[in-house]
C-alpha cells in the first residue's frame, strides 16, 4: 500500500504560510498527485469548532497550559478524522501549522511549558511531518500583513510585536533542532520566490 507525505507550514503569523500551503497544494495536484490541503487549529469539523474558542475574545481568555489541551484535543480529532486516513490513502496531507506551532506559542512563550508540550504530543498525537516548511520573516511586516486581514481571529496578534519576536525564535531554534525535516525559507520575497524555492526544496526530497 502507498504511503502519503506529511508536510507542514509554519511560522509566525502572517509570515506566508496559507499563501504557500496552497500554491504547493496546487501545483502538486496539477502534477496528478492526490493533495489534502487542511489546516491547524482545525481540519476536521470538530476541530474547526474547537478553532473558534481558541482564536476569538480577549488574548487572556486562556491560560496557556489550557489552551495546550484545547490545541492537543483539536489536533487529536484532525489526526483521527482527516490526516491519518489521507496518509493511508496516499495522498499528500499539507497542512498549514501543526505540533510545532504547539511548541513554539505554548511551549516557550509564557512560562516554560516545553516539558509537557513533549509529554502530551507523544501520548496523543505521536506523528511527525516529514518535512516543515518554517517560513522565516521579519514580524513587523508580517504582524502589518496579518492584521491587515483583519480576520478576527486575532487572538494571537492581539499579543503584540515582541510576542512575534519571540515566537520567530522559537521557530528558528527548532529548526536547528530538527534538521532533518525542518527546512528554513526566507518569507520576504515575492509570493512566487517563495514558492519556487518550496517546490524546488520538495522535488529535491522525493
Ligand atoms: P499566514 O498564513 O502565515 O498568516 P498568509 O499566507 O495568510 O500568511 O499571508 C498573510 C497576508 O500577506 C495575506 O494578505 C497574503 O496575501 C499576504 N502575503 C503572503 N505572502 C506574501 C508575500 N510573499 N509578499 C507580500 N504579501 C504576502
Ligand atoms: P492562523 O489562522 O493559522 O494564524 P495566522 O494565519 O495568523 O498564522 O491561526 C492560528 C493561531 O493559533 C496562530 O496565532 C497561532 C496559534 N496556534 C497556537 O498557538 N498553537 C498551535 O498549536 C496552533 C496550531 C496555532
Amino acid at each position: 500500500m502507498t504511503q502519503g507525505i506529511f508536510i507542514t507550514f509554519e511560522g509566525i503569523d502572517g509570515s506566508g504560510k496559507s499563501t504557500q500551503a496552497r500554491l504547493l497544494a496546487e501545483r502538486l495536484q496539477f502534477s496528478g498527485r492526490k493533495v489534502v490541503l487542511t489546516r491547524e487549529p482545525g481540519g476536521s469539523e470538530g476541530a474547526e469548532e474547537i478553532r473558534q474558542l481558541l482564536l476569538t475574545g480577549d488574548p487572556n481568555r486562556w491560560s496557556a497550559e489550557t489552551e495546550l489541551l484545547l490545541f492537543n484535543a483539536a489536533r487529536r480529532d484532525h489526526l483521527e478524522k482527516t490526516i491519518r486516513p489521507a496518509l493511508a490513502e496516499g495522498a499528500v496531507v499539507i497542512s498549514d501549522r501543526f505540533a510545532d506551532s504547539t511548541r513554539v506559542y505554548q511551549g516557550a512563550t509564557r512560562g516554560d511549558l516545553r516539558g509537557a508540550v513533549e509529554q502530551l504530543h507523544s501520548i496523543m498525537i505521536g506523528q511527525e511531518p516529514d518535512l516543515t516548511f518554517i517560513i522565516d520573516m521579519d514580524p513587523q511586516i508580517a504582524l502589518e500583513r496579518g492584521l491587515a486581514r483583519s480576520s478576527g481571529e486575532d487572538r494571537f496578534e492581539d499579543f503584540g510585536l515582541g510576542f512575534q519576536e519571540t515566537l520567530r525564535h522559537g521557530f528558528l531554534t527548532l529548526a536547528k533542532a530538527h534538521p532533518s525535516r525542518c527546512l528554513v525559507v526566507d518569507g520576504n520575497r515575492a509570493v512566487e520566490a517563495v514558492a519556487a524555492e518550496v517546490a524546488a526544496q520538495f522535488e529535491a526530497r522525493q
